[in-house]
């Protein structure tokens, strides 16, 4: 057992993605936004598990598979290399990665099916679906929610479907679901998001069909093998699977529930309503949070494999650099608003606030200490004005970057990171070192200035380590400083923790100028 079994983990979680599409920026936000908050967890000690995965079962993938000529499975096995590949490029820290073909996923639908039945004979039973259906976004669709025959969601035309199903009885579940989130109003996040379901759990839920008879490429139903599971049904409980449903209960009962389930708007139906009610036929705790993100559309426009305007992350990665990208998607738009793709916003960001603020606030910070210091980083004078003041900003940092974290408000988490390079930048202006260095009367007065900007950038190096793990690391190695590293624990952004005495090594610019 380790050390900190007494205190509970971290659990957050993405969307396990569909195999059938290339990954995409609007894949890649969610899971970067996720890995920030796994990082910065991690950095103040806490112990995370960071979820992720695939979701690979379904009419669409067995289409796709049978006019390729090949099984699903092995179809599914050569796409989700794409996903696993992305989340490396992008410096993805999650510590499982779930695919619902796997047997792990099997055991624990059929766990989580039968734990349904047994809190309720007639939580499931057979009946009939005639409906409309979506393939491209496996949705269910009454004839009033089409739109001119097309899926309200992707526009796509939506297919009648007539067949013998299982349904979950979901509606005996809607008034349970409507007191839970009046008594926990943050359940759903943003309020705006809350205020959609709370809208829609006004009307009458119906129960929710969760097998299907006409395709054979997901988890037979227990006990009636004509019958697959419904892809939502199975793809949710992902989510127990990974925390050890049903194999390892001990480790189930440590991680569940989730602290966060991070998904975008498009699925907030499936993560706030199907799946709590899910949970409580089975009798288990519902998540902490969810949280729905807004949608970002590229130079104005959806994205859409047909508009051949769909951006590989992988390409702006390399192009931009990986840092800087991860910077411009959690910068530019608040968390659970829609946004906005541009490579002129990205390189207006990157040269304006990574190169022109950061980036050259380290570099003149570095070749001072190297011009006026002979390298050395001077210690601190714990007493002097300049020490306090920086203290004190320091701490309201720490406190806004903390609450914007918890709120995953990361444009307000950055921005509270950046008072602190403007607050360097002006308090350099200012003092003007140059000046000071001319004056050997003033030799004390230039340490405690060389001294607060120094700390200021360590510290920075912490709390922009969760969005650019790496250019922080170099920035850190530029300092003289340990590299940020996980669970150094919760006084990590304490101001007066630099190393004094070390060399700074000037290094390579961290964020160079585009044109
Ligand atoms: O829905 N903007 O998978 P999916 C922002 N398998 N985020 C976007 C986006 C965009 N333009 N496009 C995609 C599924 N996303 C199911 C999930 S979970 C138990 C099952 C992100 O591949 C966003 O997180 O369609 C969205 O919710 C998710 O990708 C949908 O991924
Ligand atoms: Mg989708």
């Amino acid at each position: 057992m380790s050390v900190s079994s007494e205190s509970k983990t971290f659990y957050i979680t993405t969307p396990i993605y569909y195999v059938n599409d290339v990954p995409h920026i609007g894949h890649a936000y969610t899971t970067i936004a996720a890995d920030v908050v796994a990082r910065y967890q991690r950095l103040t000690g806490k112990k995370v598990f960071f979820l992720t995965g695939t979701d690979e079962h379904g009419l669409k993938i067995e289409k796709t598979a049978t006019s390729k000529g090949m099984t699903a499975q092995e179809l599914v096995d050569d796409v989700v290399k794409r996903y696993i590949h992305l989340w490396q490029v992008l410096n993805i820290s999650n510590d499982d990665f779930i695919r619902t073909s796997e047997e792990r996923h099997h055991r624990a639908v059929h766990a989580f099916y039968a734990r349904v039945k047994e809190h309720g004979a007639d939580n499931i039973y057979l009946g009939h679906y005639e409906d409309w259906y979506c393939v491209p976004c496996e949705t269910f669709w009454t004839e009033a929610q089409l739109d001119d025959g097309n899926c309200p969601e992707c526009r796509r035309p939506a297919e009648r479907v007539k067949e013998e199903s299982y349904f979950f009885k979901m509606s005996a579940f809607q008034q349970r679901l409507f007191d839970f989130l009046g008594e926990n109003e943050k359940f759903v996040r943003p309020q705006s998001k809350m205020n959609e379901i709370l809208g829609f759990l006004r009307e009458n839920l119906r129960d929710l069909s969760i097998s299907r008879s006409s395709f054979s490429w997901g988890i037979p139903v227990p006990d009636d093998e004509r019958h697959v599971i419904y892809v939502w049904f199975d793809a949710l409980i992902n989510y127990l699977t990974a925390a050890g449903f049903p194999d390892d209960m001990e480790r189930f009962e440590k991680l569940w529930p989730a602290d966060i389930h991070l998904i975008g708007k498009d699925i907030l139906r499936f993560h706030a309503v199907y799946w709590p009610t899910f949970l409580f036929a089975a009798n288990l705790p519902l998540p902490g949070k969810v949280f729905a993100h807004g949608w970002w559309t590229v130079e104005g426009e959806k994205m859409s494999k047909s508009l051949g305007n769909v951006v590989d992350p992988e390409v702006v990665a390399n192009e931009f650099g990986v840092d800087a990208f991860r910077y411009f998607l959690l910068r530019e738009v608040p968390f659970g608003l829609d946004g906005d793709f541009s490579e002129s916003a990205l390189k207006g960001r990157i040269n304006s606030e990574l190169a022109n603020d950061l980036g050259n606030l380290l570099s003149r910070t570095v070749s001072m200490v190297k011009k006026y210091r002979q390298r050395i980083i001077p210690a601190a004078d714990t007493n002097s004005s300049h020490y306090q003041e920086f203290a004190a900003l320091n701490e309201e940092v720490r406190a806004e970057v903390a609450q914007a974290v918890d709120d995953l408000t990361f444009n307000k988490m950055l921005a509270a990171a950046w008072r602190l390079v403007e607050k360097c930048n002006h308090f350099i202006d200012e003092q003007a070192p140059w000046a000071l260095a001319k004056d050997e009367a003033k030799a004390a007065e230039l340490d405690q200035v060389l001294y607060c900007v120094l700390e200021s950038l360590r510290l920075l190096s912490l709390y922009l380590y969760p969005v650019m793990p790496e250019r922080t690391a170099q920035m850190a190695i530029q300092l003289g400083q340990p590299e940020p590293t996980a669970s150094a624990g919760p006084e990590v952004f304490a101001w007066g923790g630099l190393e004094t005495g070390v060399e700074v090594v000037k290094g390579k610019s961290l964020f160079p100028r585009l044109d």
